[in-house]
């Protein structure tokens, strides 16, 4: 798979998402987070997002049913490279609902903010995903890129 490119300089606008809050996740939550992160998605991703919960602030958002409190999808950056946005993901039962391409578009405004031009999405699995939420491009030649071989 490919690496996408995301431009910062015109960033679509943040839509409202009712009944979930889109939040940075506060340090004491990390446990929770990784947990709840190996559980739908990987282990691999559990390791991915340890960069983003060891800084202060973190570099990860959540968003939270606003009826259980519990954590829906979640989106982080700058965790196997600097300037990549990834892991993101929204749990099965919360899919197809706006999630991912607000939590990713939220992501987006803060590497913004933090000095970056571009955002790169790293081995990129649902492209069109990536270019319908926040005009991805197909950075050409970039499969395997930073990517060694997976340890067995
Ligand atoms: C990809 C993912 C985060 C999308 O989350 P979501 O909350 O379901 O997506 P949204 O509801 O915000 O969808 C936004 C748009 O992308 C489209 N889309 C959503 N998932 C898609 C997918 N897997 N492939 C292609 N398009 C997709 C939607 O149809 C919607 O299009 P529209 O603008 O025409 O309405 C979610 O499917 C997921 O967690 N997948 C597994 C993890 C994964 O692959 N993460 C990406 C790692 S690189």
């Amino acid at each position: 798979m490919s690496d996408l490119l995301v431009p910062l300089y015109k960033l679509p606008e943040r839509m409202p998402l009712k009944g979930f809050a889109v939040r940075r996740v506060m340090a004491h939550e990390g446990v929770a987070v990784r947990k709840w992160v190996e559980a739908e998605f990987s282990s691999g991703w559990a390791s991915e997002i340890l960069p983003a919960l060891s800084r202060t602030p973190s570099s990860i958002f959540i968003a939270v049913d606003g009826s259980s409190q519990k954590p829906a999808g979640f989106c982080a950056w700058d965790c196997t490279a600097l300037g990549f946005l990834g892991p993101v993901g929204v749990a099965e039962n919360y899919r197809n609902r706006g999630l991912g391409r607000r939590l990713t578009v939220e992501v987006l405004y803060s590497m913004k903010e933090q000095g970056y031009g571009y955002a790169v999405v790293g081995d990129a699995g649902p492209v069109e995903f990536f270019k319908s939420s926040c005009s991805a491009i197909i950075i050409p030649d970039s499969a395997p890129g930073i990517y060694p071989e997976v340890l067995t």
